[in-house]
């Protein structure tokens, strides 16, 4: 998709915030630090309108990123981040939970998993989340960059496995760095927005 136009429209902490104007919405989960503002960013080729850090726990709200007046992708604070406090994680837990228990213009979920390694307990916790909720998953398996060419199959093969993927999901190998999946993701992504 060429994206012509791409801003942030609120940053929400609650649902009186979230955008009112129904277009559908494209979500983002992961671990802290995986990689999914970097996500968006690449989509949408810009450098750091999502902003991005080294340090986990950069993302703190529901960002809702309009895209080509189609559509929000929408960056989550990541889990899984040991240093979080027990407050900090109740306050997260109710902010997803207002967000995908009740959110009916969401039509996807991006679920960032890091491909050099198996995806952790809180991945497949949210994965089954995610599908409690009865939303079609793409997973990204990201940083794809850092492992050699000959190990991607079987890294593939383990995020499949750990995750118990649904048929009708799919993984799709991705690097923020080189570009590697990004067509691959915005057909599936496209797909969703129009359904
Ligand atoms: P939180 O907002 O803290 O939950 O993190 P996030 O999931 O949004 O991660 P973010 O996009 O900020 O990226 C975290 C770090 O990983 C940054 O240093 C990125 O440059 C790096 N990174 C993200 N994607 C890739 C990738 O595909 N390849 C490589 N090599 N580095 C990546
Ligand atoms: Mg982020």
């Amino acid at each position: 998709m060429k994206v012509t136009e791409a801003e942030i429209v609120i940053s929400a902490v609650s649902q009186q915030q979230y955008p009112k104007n129904h277009l559908p919405e494209i979500a983002l989960a992961g671990r802290s630090n995986v990689g999914k503002s970097s996500f968006i960013n690449k989509l949408i080729q810009r450098k750091n309108l999502a902003r991005t850090s080294s340090k986990p726990g950069k993302t703190q709200t529901l960002n809702f990123y309009k895209i080509n007046d189609l559509f929000y992708f929408v960056d989550v604070p990541g889990y899984g981040y040991a240093k979080v406090s027990k407050k900090e994680r109740e306050k997260w837990g109710v902010m997803m939970e207002e967000y995908f228990a009740t959110r009916d213009v969401l039509k996807a979920c991006v679920l960032i998993t890091d491909i050099r390694h198996e995806p952790t307990e809180d991945d497949v916790l949210m994965y089954d989340y995610l599908k409690h909720y009865e939303l079609p998953v793409i997973v990204i398996a990201t940083k794809l960059d850092k492992i050699p060419k000959g190990k991607r199959v079987k890294h593939l093969n383990q995020t499949t496995r750990a995750l118990n993927i649904d048929s009708g999901d799919v993984v799709i190998p991705f690097s923020a760095e080189t570009g590697e999946g990004k067509d691959d993701a915005w057909h599936i992504i496209r797909q969703y927005i129009n359904h």
